[in-house]
């Protein structure tokens, strides 16, 4: 299973991304640039010594990334789909694409993405933390796919 965060600009989040993927065997995908660098004390705080546990993969952009992936599912996570994320089947080799912290993704990618899903919340809220959203999802995504061990 993979994670994959666009343009992350919070560098707490992104490191409790890469330790929940360390815990869990989450292949985390960074789609740059961050608005951060990962030498950031913010950063290197929270994710203490789980890089060493980490699958991580880096991109200079969206399109390397596609490239890179052409033959694996990508699902968008947003709160904008239609789809609940526990009606939805995700397979074992699918990709979960997360939005920026600031802005999610831009429209024209939305567009592309067929399948989208996303965690059903209260209508006076506008959104999880993207962590908290990561966990919420990978972990059906997991459990569905047997692979919580
Ligand atoms: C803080 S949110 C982005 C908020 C941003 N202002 C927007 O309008 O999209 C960061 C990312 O977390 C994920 N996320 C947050 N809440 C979600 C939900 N209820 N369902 C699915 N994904 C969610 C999405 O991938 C989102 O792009």
């Amino acid at each position: 299973m993979h994670i994959a965060l666009y343009k992350p600009d919070i560098p707490q989040n992104t490191a409790a991304i890469i330790r929940l993927g360390a815990c869990l065997n989450l292949k985390i995908h960074i789609i740059e640039p961050c608005g951060f660098n990962l030498h950031d004390p913010r950063f290197k705080r929270v994710v203490m010594d789980y890089l060493e546990f980490s699958k991580i993969f880096r991109y200079e952009d969206y399109n390397e990334f596609l490239i890179k992936n052409k033959k694996k599912r990508i699902v968008l996570m947003t709160t904008k789909a239609k789809k609940k994320y526990h009606k939805f089947n995700f397979r074992r080799e699918d990709i979960l694409l997360f939005g920026r912290e600031s802005a999610g993704v831009p429209e024209g990618l939305h567009k592309t993405i067929k399948d989208k899903v996303k965690v059903p919340m209260n209508k006076k809220t506008r959104s999880l933390n993207v962590a908290m959203s990561v966990a919420i999802i990978s972990a059906e995504a997991l459990r569905q796919n047997n692979l919580l061990k």
